[in-house]
């Protein structure tokens, strides 16, 4: 049977410390499914179109890989993907209780699909998609913690916004 992941996110956008979890759920799995939440609660930077070509440049040379959007229930979606996993980056203690808590619901949703975690690369423990917008508004070094692409990206985009 083909092992196969899904790893969820908002992606906005993707950052290192993301790509690290995917090269390494790659080395896992047959298949790693990057699937990138619509609908979601958060106000978002980039719309749909921007993420998804943002992950698909950052990941253009990984074969194992495939780029997708999701809604409603992330088992659901596992499921029609014949996944049997989710793969989770875990950075700081922080992250554990909402990590936890998601694991928990989707095992009693779905027993068949596993969550598996990775625990972040060092360099990343301490990144996020938020700090690190936050650092390039204003203008800040962001390189090596994002993509060219993303770093081009966003310095787009907050000139656009003046
Ligand atoms: N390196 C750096 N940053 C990382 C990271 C890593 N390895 N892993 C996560 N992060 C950051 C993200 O950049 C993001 O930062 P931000 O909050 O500043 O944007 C933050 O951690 C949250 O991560 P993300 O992985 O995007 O999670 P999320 O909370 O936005 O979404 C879903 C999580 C998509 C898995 C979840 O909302 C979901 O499954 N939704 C569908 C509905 C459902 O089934 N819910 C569960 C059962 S009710």
């Amino acid at each position: 049977m083909e092992k196969i992941a899904i790893y969820p996110g908002s992606f906005d956008p993707v950052t290192n410390g993301h790509i690290d979890i995917i090269k390494r759920g790659c080395r896992l799995f047959d298949k790693v499914i990057v699937a990138v939440l619509m609908n979601s609660q958060k106000n978002h930077l980039f719309s749909m179109e921007e993420r998804l070509y943002m992950l698909k440049k950052s990941l253009r040379d990984m074969p194992n890989i495939e780029l997708d959007s999701f809604g409603g229930l992330l088992v659901d979606y596992a499921e029609k993907k014949n996944a049997n996993a989710v793969l989770r980056g875990m950075r700081v203690l922080s992250d554990f209780d909402y990590e936890f808590q998601m694991a928990l619901m989707n095992r009693k949703l779905n027993r068949n699909i596993q969550t598996v975690f990775l625990m972040s690369g060092l360099k990343w423990i301490f990144t996020s998609s938020s700090i690190i917008k936050e650092a390039a508004r204003f203008g800040g070094d962001i390189n090596n913690m994002v993509p060219a692409i993303v770093e081009e990206k966003l310095k787009e985009k907050f000139r656009a916004m003046g």
